[in-house]
This record gives C-alpha cells, sequence and structure tokens, in this order.
C-alpha cells in the first residue's frame, strides 16, 4: 500500500469502518485444536452482570473456582487458581516464578509447545538444555533420566498432551527420577487437564498450568495454574524479583487468598463467572465419566475415519483421546478440504503445526465437543468433502463403524 493509499484510507469516515449492528458470530461446530464447543450455560454465565472485583459476591466465587480447580487438578495444593491470560500466560507464570537468571533446566521438545516453553524458560534466563523428539513422539523415562545427569537441572518441564501433535506424554513414575535429582517437575496440561487423567498430587507434579478453552469448555482467557510444597519453596526462597511483574505469583495470590485480597491487577470478572460454570459442569458430570466420555468418542471417530482408510499419526499407546492427529490422504488438498467443511457444515477443524503443515489435520473432542452427535456429523461431512475431491470410499462405511462403537458402548 502507497503512502497515498493509507492517506486516502485513513481519510474516510470511522463510520464506513463499523458493523452497523452487534457482530453475530456465524455458527460453527468447533473441532480444532480449541477453542472447543462452550456450553450454553457458561456463555450465559459470560453474560451476567458485571461486579467489582473486590465485590463480596466476586470473592466467594474466586474461593469457589480455587476450590473446583483444586478437585478437577486433583491436588490439596493451597497455590491453586485462574491466572488472567490465555494458557500461554500460565505457562510463564509456571516458568517465570521458577526459574531465576541462571538456572539449569531441561525442557521436552515433542512438538511446537515444548518449543515454546523452551523459549520461554530461555527468556527467563534459564540455561536451557532442550532435549527432543520427533514430532509425534514422546520421551521415555530413561531419556529424561540422561538429561537430568548431564545438566542437572534445578527445574524439568514436560507437554503432557502436546496439541501440535497429538501425542500423550507418559508422566507416571517421572517425579521420582526428577525429585532425586532434587529438581522439580513442571507440567503442561493446557490440553488434557479435565478431559484426561491428570491427577497433580499422585503423579508429584510440583507445577502444572492450563487453559480454560480445551477439555473445560470455557472461552479462551483464564489459564488455571497450580503450585505444590517444593513449589513454594522455590517461590519463597527467591532472591531476585520475578521477571513479570503482572504474573508475579506473590502478588497474585495476595489478591486471591482470604486473608489479604490485595489489588493487584482487576480481575477479569465475567471470565471468571464463565470458569466458575465450567468447572461446576464439569464436576457435576464428574472426572471419571468425563474421561470416558472423551475416549468413547475418540474410539469412535478412529473406528470411523480407520474404515474409509484415514490413518492416525501418532501410535496407539501414546494417543490423546481429545486431540485426534491424522495424515491427510494421498492426492487430497488440505486447504480445499478445510474450507470446505467450515464453508458447507460449519465445521472447524485443524490444520497440522508446524512440520506437520500439510501433513496432518487436527481433529478436536475436547470438553462439550466430545459427543456423539458432533463425531456422527464430521464423519458425514467428512466423507461428503472427500468423495468430492475423488477420494475413494465405501459410502457410510465410517458412520457404521463409529455407530457401532456407540452401540458396543450402550451393550447393544
Ligand atoms: C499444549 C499447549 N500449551 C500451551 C498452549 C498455549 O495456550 P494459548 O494459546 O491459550 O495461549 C496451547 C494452545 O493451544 C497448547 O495446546
Amino acid at each position: 500500500m502507497s503512502s497515498q493509499d493509507f492517506a486516502t484510507t485513513t481519510a474516510e469516515p470511522a463510520s464506513s469502518y463499523l458493523i452497523p449492528d452487534i457482530a453475530v458470530p456465524p455458527s460453527r461446530l468447533l473441532m480444532g485444536p480449541g477453542p472447543s464447543e462452550t456450553h450454553a450455560s457458561v456463555l450465559a454465565a459470560l453474560a451476567r452482570p458485571t461486579v467489582g472485583h473486590l465485590d463480596p459476591f466476586f470473592l466467594q466465587l474466586m474461593n469457589e473456582v480455587q476450590e473446583m480447580l483444586r478437585q478437577v487438578f486433583q491436588t490439596q495444593n493451597r497455590l491453586t487458581l485462574a491466572v488472567s491470560g490465555t494458557g500461554s500466560a500460565g505457562m510463564e507464570t509456571c516458568l517465570v516464578n521458577l526459574i531465576s537468571p541462571g538456572d539449569r533446566v531441561v525442557i521436552g521438545v515433542n512438538g511446537v509447545f515444548g518449543g515454546r516453553m523452551k523459549e520461554v524458560a530461555r527468556r527467563a534466563g534459564a540455561d536451557v538444555l532442550a532435549i527432543e523428539r520427533p514430532f509425534g513422539e514422546v520421551f521415555s523415562l530413561e531419556e529424561v533420566e540422561q538429561a537430568i545427569k548431564h545438566h542437572s537441572p534445578k527445574l524439568v518441564g514436560l507437554v503432557h498432551a502436546e496439541t501440535s501433535t497429538g501425542a500423550r506424554q507418559p508422566l507416571d513414575g517421572f517425579a521420582r527420577v526428577v525429585r532425586e535429582a532434587g529438581a522439580l517437575l513442571v507440567v503442561d496440561c493446557v490440553t488434557s487437564l479435565g478431559g484426561c487423567e491428570i491427577p497433580i498430587d499422585t503423579w508429584e507434579i510440583d507445577a502444572a498450568y492450563s487453559g480454560t478453552q480445551k477439555c473445560l469448555s470455557c472461552p479462551p482467557g483464564l489459564a488455571p495454574v497450580t503450585f505444590g510444597p517444593r513449589a513454594m519453596e522455590v517461590l519463597n526462597a527467591r532472591k531476585s524479583p520475578v521477571q513479570s511483574w503482572y504474573l508475579d505469583m506473590g502478588l497474585v495470590s495476595n489478591y486471591w487468598a482470604e486473608s489479604s485480597r490485595a489489588y493487584h491487577h482487576t480481575a477479569p470478572i465475567n471470565m471468571n463467572y464463565a470458569l466458575h460454570e465450567a468447572l461446576r459442569l464439569v464436576l457435576q458430570e464428574g472426572l471419571e465419566q468425563r474421561f470416558q466420555r472423551h475416549n468413547l468418542n475418540h474410539q469412535a471417530l478412529r473406528n470411523g475415519l480407520e474404515a474409509i482408510g484415514i490413518e492416525f499419526a501418532v501410535r496407539a499407546e501414546c494417543r490423546l483421546p481429545m486431540l485426534n492427529a491424522v495424515k491427510i490422504p494421498a492426492g487430497v488438498d488440505d486447504g480445499a478440504f478445510r474450507s470446505r467443511l467450515l464453508r458447507e457444515f460449519g465445521i472447524e477443524i485443524g490444520a497440522g503445526l508446524g512440520p506437520m503443515k500439510g501433513v496432518t489435520w487436527r481433529i478436536g473432542l475436547m470438553g462439550e465437543t466430545a459427543r456423539p452427535k458432533n463425531v456422527l456429523l464430521f464423519l458425514a461431512a467428512a466423507e461428503q468433502c472427500l468423495i468430492g475431491q475423488g477420494y475413494r470410499l465405501n459410502p457410510g462405511a465410517s458412520i457404521a463403524a463409529a455407530n457401532d462403537v456407540y452401540l458396543k458402548s450402550r451393550g447393544a
């Protein structure tokens, strides 16, 4: 654009740029890597009247959010709260509070979000050893043990659910080797919290962070975090101030603590209403039932896709139920397939990320999205879009295979 164009554009009356009415989003079925579908009662909670951030009603709501987050994280950790910001703010919160400049850390990088963790740790001044696995693979306990022996870190960071690849990092037993070396285990559970097992206390995870917009089925905007006793010791022993004022847990927790309620920043009031409602729904359903629902819908989708020749990109033992990364069949145009799904059926799925771009599709079954009606609609629409591109399949085969899973689950 030339400076002349720019002058012309900016000189036009501002009103010509305004949407004349309220902005009404199109109807979408969110089956991508997040955000996921949101329950109507969570959206209704968002629309309730805003109160002040020190209003007794809001303070009580904060207490309840903390209590419900503890139940969802399966932890007794006192320092459990919702950071203002998306999942990345949760990542930064855990890392900048636990890392002081010069600290040695080990980060597992087997996807885009491990890469982000490494970068955040580097910017926090850490001496980072990144251990790497190809996208779609996971780390063995021995690999992590070796890295710890080699680098003697203060902190080990791993991504439990790597949304860029669909791989689930095993964590059971990992804390033992991390603790024996005197280090902290920090885990990214942005995509797994509320969708599959991630019992913070049982697995002795020292700090973890998540996001609202995946399996908690709340719009993006808050980042649940939890810090255990060993992480608290590190926080309390810090000699230098936390690099980020906004995310400084010492300051933020003074606002969340019932005993002080010291103003730090104005909490996103309505987002906390929404999270409160989303957590209430998670607990009303029950964690175990919710995990089973994610698994069942994943199995139906998997059998459906396999019945029409579409393969998963991650081996079965370490697949996430809520993020299904599948190989784009040869001869099928990635962009054309996804845009037809969106245009004609209102269904959003995700493209591959990083080196998986053009290689995989990422089909999300997170929270409210993980329902049979969505799986069946997606399979029917996908069949039509694939046939339209000349892909050969047995029409209806994916739907029959998915239905078979649902019928068997009911004992039919
Ligand atoms: C595993 C993982 N970590 C971190 C993030 C960052 O979260 P956000 O995009 O909400 O900032 C994401 C987002 O997709 C994620 O999937």
